[in-house]
Formats: C-alpha cells, sequence, structure tokens
C-alpha cells in the first residue's frame, strides 16, 4: 500500500479569500497547501476593474506569511457595463488571468452579476480573442426552474450557445455538481474544462437535508443526488485533462452559517489536499492524483507547472470541530472528522 505520495505542488484553481481581517486570516491556510490560486472577485463591492484588481492582489501578498511563495491570480468579475478594453489591459499586464461570470443573483455577492448573458457577447469575443480565460458559475436563476435543476438548465440555455458563438474562447465551467456537466465537458472541445470541489466529491444532498438542515454542507451550486456525485468521482479520477482542481473555498463564519438565511459557501482550505486525496484513495487512483491536482490546471491556463514538491503521508489528520477566524468561528468542511492522509513539511525543492 502507498505509504507517500509526492507530487508537484498544486494549485487551486477557484477559491475564496475575501477582504480585509478574514481574507489575512485564510490566505495561510491556502498558502501552505497551494503555489497559486484563482481567486474569485465576488468581494462587496466586486472587483471589476484592472485597478482594483491590482490592489486586491497587493492585499493579498501582503498575508502571505513570511517564507511562503504563493502567488494569486486575479479575476474580473463580468457585469453589463464590463469595459472590454479595461479588461483586455488588464489581460496584457498580467493582472487578469481570467473574467469570472455570475449570472446575477446566483450566489453569493452576485447582485451586480451578468442579467443577460448575450449582452455580454462583446466582451466574450475579446477575450477570445486576447486569450483570456472565462470562468463561469453554472446556473440560471430563474424562479421557475428547480434549484437542482438549475446547473443542467445552463448548459443548455448559456453554455453550449458561448461554446458554438466563441469556439476558441478558453471555458473553465466552475464547480460542477452534475453528471450532465461532467458530459458536456467531455464532449466539447479541448479549449472547455471543469474544476471539480472536494465537497462535491465527498456529500450528496442528503449530508445537507437529513437528520435536520446541515448549514455546514450548504454551497453554491448544491451537492445532487448520488449518481451524480459518482460521475464527478470518475471524472475527477480518470485522467482527463479536462478536470482539474477548484476547491471553492468559501468562508463565512458560524454564526452566518447557523442562521434563519444560512450563507452558501464550505471552508475547506485548512485540508484540502486531504480530503481530495481521500476520494483518489478510495477510487484507488492515487496515481492520477498529481494530474488532477497539479497538472491539468497549468496546461489548461497555459502556465508552466510548479518546480517545488509537496508529500502527503499516510496518516490521521483530525480536522478541528471550528476553528479561529479574525476573533470569530468558522466550521471547516469535515469537521471532527478524521482524513487519512496528512500534507507533511513545507513545500519541497525541484524535483531533478
Ligand atoms: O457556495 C458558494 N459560495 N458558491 C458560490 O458560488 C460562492 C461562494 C461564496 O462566495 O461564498
Ligand atoms: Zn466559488
Amino acid at each position: 500500500m502507498t505509504q507517500k505520495l509526492t507530487i508537484r505542488r498544486p494549485d487551486d484553481w477557484h477559491l475564496h479569500f475575501r477582504d480585509g481581517d478574514i481574507m489575512r486570516g485564510v490566505v495561510p491556510y491556502t498558502a501552505r497547501q497551494f503555489a497559486r490560486a484563482i481567486v474569485m472577485p465576488n468581494l462587496s463591492p466586486p472587483v471589476t476593474t484592472t485597478a482594483l484588481a491590482a490592489a486586491y492582489r497587493d492585499r493579498i501578498l501582503a498575508a502571505v506569511p513570511e517564507g511562503i511563495d504563493f502567488t494569486p491570480l486575479m479575476t474580473c468579475y463580468l457585469t453589463d457595463g464590463t469595459d472590454p478594453d479595461d479588461l483586455a489591459r488588464g489581460g496584457g499586464e498580467g493582472v487578469f488571468t481570467a473574467a469570472k461570470l455570475y449570472p446575477a443573483n446566483a450566489t453569493t455577492n452576485s447582485a451586480h452579476g451578468v442579467s443577460d448573458v448575450e449582452r455580454i457577447y462583446p466582451v466574450l469575443e475579446r477575450m477570445e480573442a486576447e486569450g483570456i480565460v472565462l470562468c463561469v458559475h453554472g446556473e440560471v436563476t430563474d424562479d421557475d426552474i428547480d434549484v437542482f435543476d438549475r446547473e443542467a438548465e445552463f448548459i443548455a440555455r448559456h453554455l453550449r450557445p458561448i461554446t458554438r458563438a466563441f469556439p476558441q474562447l478558453r471555458v473553465v465551467f466552475e464547480h460542477i455538481t452534475t453528471s450532465d456537466a461532467v458530459d458536456f465537458v467531455t464532449g466539447a472541445g479541448a479549449n472547455v474544462a471543469a474544476t471539480i470541489t472536494p465537497q462535491h466529491l465527498h456529500i450528496n444532498r442528503n449530508a445537507m437535508l437529513v437528520g435536520g438542515i446541515q448549514p455546514h454542507n450548504y454551497c453554491l451550486p448544491v451537492a445532487k443526488r448520488e449518481t451524480h456525485r459518482l460521475a464527478l468521482r470518475v471524472a475527477a479520477t480518470c485522467g482527463s485533462p479536462k478536470f482539474f482542481l477548484g476547491t471553492d473555498s468559501a468562508p463565512h463564519l458560524r454564526r452566518d452559517k447557523e442562521s434563519a438565511c444560512g450563507c452558501a459557501g464550505i471552508f475547506n482550505a485548512p485540508n484540502a489536499l486531504e480530503s481530495y486525496l481521500a476520494v483518489f484513495d478510495q477510487e484507488d487512483a492515487l496515481d492520477r492524483f498529481e494530474g488532477f491536482a497539479s497538472l491539468h490546471g497549468p496546461a489548461f491556463y497555459r502556465l508552466p507547472v510548479n518546480d517545488e514538491t509537496v508529500t502527503l503521508e499516510r496518516a490521521d489528520t483530525l480536522v478541528p470541530d471550528t476553528l479561529d477566524l479574525a476573533g470569530e468561528e468558522i466550521v471547516p468542511f469535515h469537521a471532527g472528522q478524521t482524513l487519512g492522509w496528512r500534507m507533511v513539511g513545507q513545500a519541497g525543492a525541484a524535483r531533478a
């Protein structure tokens, strides 16, 4: 039985850092495990311009602990009024790695998102020309569409048309939750990929709704039925370069989750690698973990793979019930559970 696994240092291709004290509290967790992260722009107010993104990047860098090498990769929050020239400039200057499409009101801080996807077609055309990646929160928001069907509906109404209209645009279908999404991405061209979160590999909707409402298992898109979870596990572990790691770690304070209108989001940053690795171990796919965690993402984003390595060993990791975050309590994913892997030490030197 494999006891130790050394892989290229991974990256997190979908992450929420927030801002201020919360950001300063969560950055060290991610920087300990990952070399880079695609940082989501859904702050309040959102990160909609090159200038806002550059300033936010500086604040994140100031929160990286001494001695740790970590690079935040910034995204532009698309709105009905996005200026394609500013986006292109930000891309050219290396400030923006991607732009994020939130359908208006789909999730946390998305009120300023895009009200009608077709309205931003001129921006998507420019992104295709400039080689800027489009990250998509793929859910329709119409009241008459069941929350469990919103991802599949988004594919039919918006994602398929986008990929037809802009065949060269690189699109990341973020945090996919359904077999419909797996099938769509698998059947699309090499310019269409997806991120998969640890929570959607571990839990189905029962974890959110059985035995009382479980707010700490609530995120968006919500976990679906078991058949979908199984399809996601196959996609993540099959070795396809179209699927890669994106935690969607989304910190909300315990009191904001355990409330009459609890926030969507799961904070998984402290033990993200151990959580994913447990899945690959259960699927007998340890040899495919490096591809998913460290190789497929850089290839898609056309960035170099990381030189350093990280090592994980088979050992118990007890995930605390709660963590302190800026003097408040936050409940991490897997709270109170024991994971069978543990990251050892800091990132190591490059392999020969
Ligand atoms: O669960 C989620 N939380 N899904 C999202 O799309 C946003 C995120 C957040 O920002 O809290
Ligand atoms: Zn997210």
